[in-house]
Parts: structure tokens; sequence; C-alpha cells
């Protein structure tokens, strides 16, 4: 009996590429970190968002060993769009992280942390008055500049408030590169950055450097995400450094700093396997050297900002099974508690995710089925094809590397409710996010 189990408990490990210091099976249950999938379930209710503090300290401090600490001088920003509540912007300030904020929403979030202005970096292609007045007025470390007039509205509202603000330039080095077009960003039609014609570019540049309100600090790129190859990088990185070059050479002013933005890939299924940070930053900074070296060039303190890689495998969500309709000749479908609601990224950009029964997670998967949500729309799936043990009512679905972009895009569709947040931790948990409640709505909706 007990060979057959670790036989079916290997089994799982053997298939399951997520962390396996973070999930093991005990008597046919699943654990995250030292806390069963079940009693979480049942404490907290379902769907229930679950994340390993350990795995995402791990990651932090990956990131610390292979690039800040191997390379001094550089800096690492969490993408704080991934995932953010005030007690992540604490454990990442905590991990030694800066923090990238994309609205006047998460730089108040991030703040409410206690994460410290000067250490975030402040993005956006449509960023309002009010939010750069915000960002100003918080001491925001770097805003980035990406509209065709931001640098306009910038140096207005500094002037007014009496602020000196330093800004990076966020740059299209048209190189294309992402898992689906909606996240590939770099190409040369996209919303974001600043086309790098000579025409459209230099001309911003020299108005940065003559205002008495804004300090030049460099350039920004970020391509797209879920990036599992260095080459992309390279590519935009020549093209960032060459304009570096053309801009002291022209106006005799180097830019101190370059960032190369996120991206890094994780483990959603077989054939994404999530790379250390060291593949993508050793080339990155023997590029930087070597360009800066041959062309007599003071070299750029090189910031990255991952957010996925960080917090994407350190996250689950748990899901009550409802519904089991075995259509015949046809496909099984195993709805869930939530759906799109909680997880549009399948609706949206076609991911899949692996998923286990977290009762049954000693028996060998042998069903291939479609995990779908509650909500009224046929595109509201999960996974396409998923392939679990015999899934029945009120089983407990855990559905892995759900820590990114889930919760943060989680809507009210079908007044849906937002699911808790619950941050393992050795044998404890916490709330980070109390479940919604109905009653909820009636505080904004009239
Ligand atoms: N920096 C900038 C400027 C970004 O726009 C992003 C992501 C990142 C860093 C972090 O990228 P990451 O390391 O997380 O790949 N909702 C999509 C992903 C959108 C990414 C948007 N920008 C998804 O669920 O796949």
């Amino acid at each position: 009996m007990q060979l057959l189990c670790y036989t079916v408990c290997m089994a799982f490990f053997t298939d399951n590429k997520n962390d396996k210091n973070i999930f093991s099976v005990r008597d046919g249950v699943l654990y995250i970190e030292g806390v069963s999938a079940l009693s979480l379930a049942e404490e907290y209710g379902t769907p229930l968002y679950v994340y390993s503090k350990r795995s995402i300290k791990d990651r932090c401090r990956e990131i610390k060993e292979d690039f800040l600490d191997r390379y001094p001088g550089t800096e690492a920003s969490y993408a704080a769009k991934a995932f953010l509540t005030p007690a992540i912007a604490e454990l990442i300030d905590g991990e030694g992280l800066m923090l990238d904020v994309v609205s006047g929403g998460e730089l108040f979030v991030a703040l409410a942390g206690g994460f410290p202005a000067s250490k975030i970096k402040f993005h956006g292609n449509n960023k309002t008055r009010e939010e750069l007045e915000y960002a100003l007025r918080s001491g925001v470390g770097r805003i980035v500049i990406d509209a065709l007039d931001e640098i306009d509205l910038l140096e207005e509202a500094a002037k007014r408030l009496g602020k000196v603000q330093k800004v990076l330039f966020r740059i299209t080095p048209e190189v294309k590169a992402g898992a689906h077009d909606h996240i590939t960003t770099g190409q040369r039609n996209s919303k974001f950055g600043i086309p790098m014609d000579g025409h459209i570019i230099f001309p911003l540049i020299e108005k940065s450097l003559k205002s008495e309100n804004i300090i030049l600090s460099g350039l920004h790129f970020h391509l797209g995400s879920q990036l599992f190859e260095d080459a992309p990088f390279l590519e935009a990185l020549g093209k960032a450094l060459d304009l570096v070059l053309a801009v002291r050479d022209r106006y005799g002013y180097t830019m101190p700093e370059l960032n190369v933005g996120g991206g890094y890939g994780v483990h959603y299924v077989d054939g994404e396997e999530r790379k250390p940070y060291s593949y993508f930053v050793d080339p990155i900074m023997k590029k930087v050297d070597e360009y800066c070296a041959s062309n007599d060039m003071a070299a750029p303190v090189v910031g990255i900002e991952p957010g996925r890689s960080v917090v994407g495998e350190a996250g689950v969500t748990l899901y009550r099974i409802g519904s089991v309709k075995k259509i015949p000749e046809g496909k099984t479908f195993v709805s869930v508690d939530g759906g799109i609601s909680d997880n549009i990224r399948h609706a949206l950009y076609d991911a899949e995710y692996e998923a286990v029964i977290a009762n049954k997670a000693g028996d060998l998967p042998s069903v291939r089925a479609v995990v779908c949500g509650k909500l009224c729309e046929e595109g509201d799936r999960i996974i396409s094809d998923a392939l679990i043990a015999e899934p029945e009512r009120a089983d407990v679905l855990c559905v892995f590397t759900t820590g990114a972009y889930c919760y943060s895009m989680a809507s009210n569709y079908n007044k849906m409710t937002k699911p808790a947040v619950v941050l393992v931790d050795g044998e404890a948990s916490e709330v980070l996010v109390k479940r919604q409640e109905y009653k909820d709505y009636l505080s904004t909706e009239r």
C-alpha cells in the first residue's frame, strides 16, 4: 500500500513541474508548504487564491544572487501589476527589490504598504494629469515617459509643484517577442513606447535636457511577457545602446540608466520551464560591458522589471467542483465555482494551466476535461484540456501558476465576488485580501 502511494505521488511530481519545495502530497492530499489545500478551502471558502510566501522569497533571492549581488549597481523592480496588495508591497520591499507601478491605484496601494516612494517607478502610456501630480507629490523615484506630450505635462506639473523629477524614456525597440499578441509590446505598432525615429525621440530628449524640472536618467524598454529566449532582449538592448551612444555624441550627455523591462517566462504547462534569471541577465550584462568598453562609454545602471516570474508559480487557485457533464462522444465539462471573473487568462491569451484534484492528489490522472467556470459565457474556461483524476461534485480543484495576473485582473462580471487571497508561510496562513461580499456592491452602487 505504502509502495503504491509512493509510486503514485512520484507520478504526480514527475508530471508536475511546479516548485517541488512548495507542493507535496501527503496521504493523497495536496499540501501548499505545510498546509493542506483542503483545510484552506474549508477555512477560507472557494474560490481561493493561495500564495506561498517561501516561493515569492525564493524568487526575490534568486534575483538578488543572480543579478543584484553578482552585478553591483544594478536595480530590480517588481512589476506590481502581476499581483499587489499592501502586504505584498511590504514583502517585496523587505526583499530589497524596487517597484514598478502603472496607475495611481497601484501607487496608492504600494504606499499604503509602506513602500518607499523613492524606490518606485511610475509607468503608463496614458498617465492622467492627476496621476502625474500624485506621482510627483509622492516623490516617486522615476517617471517613465511614454506618451509623446507627456514631457510637457510633466514639466508643467513639476514646475507648479516645485519638484525636480528623474525620468526614463520608454522606447519602442521594434523587436517582436511575447507569448500572445496581447502581451507583445516591443513592436513598432504598439500603443506603448516612443518610436525611435530621430525626429521623434531626439526633440524629446533635447527638451528633457533643457528642462529645469526634469532630469533625464535614461531609457527603458519592455518587450512582452512570458519570454523564454534571451535573443530578443539582446537585439533590443543593442538598439537601446546605440541610442545611448547617439545621445552622448549629439548632446555630450551619457544617460546613466538603462532598463530592459520584464517578461521572464514561467511554467504553466509542459514545454514552458522557468529559466534562471542568470540565463537572461548574464548575456545582457556582458553585452552592456562590451558595448560600453568598445565605445569608451560609462556603463549605465542596468535595471530589470520582473513581475510574473516573481509571483506566478507561488500562487494557485482552489475551486470547488460542482457540475460534471460528460457529453456523449464529446467532452467532459468540469464546472468550478469561479471562472473568468477570477482568471481571464485563457479567454484573453489562450493560456493553459495544469491542475490536480487536491483531495485526490495521489490518484493517477485519468480524465481529460474542460475546466470551465460558472459565468454566463461559453468562453468561460480556465483549462481547455486538463488531465485530472476522476472529478466529482465537491472535490477541490487546484489550478497551478495563478499567482500572476489573476487576482490583479479579476472582475465582478455576473456580480461574482472577488475571491479571498491567502498567504501560506510554513504551517501558518493569513488573509491578504478578504473575500468580497454581496453587500460590498452597495458601497459603490446606488
Ligand atoms: N515592465 C513593464 C513596463 C510591463 O509592462 C510589464 C508587464 C512588466 C514589466 C512585467 O512583465 P512580466 O515580468 O510580468 O512578464 N496580463 C498579461 C501580462 C501583461 C503584462 C503587462 N506588462 C498576462 O496575464 O499574461
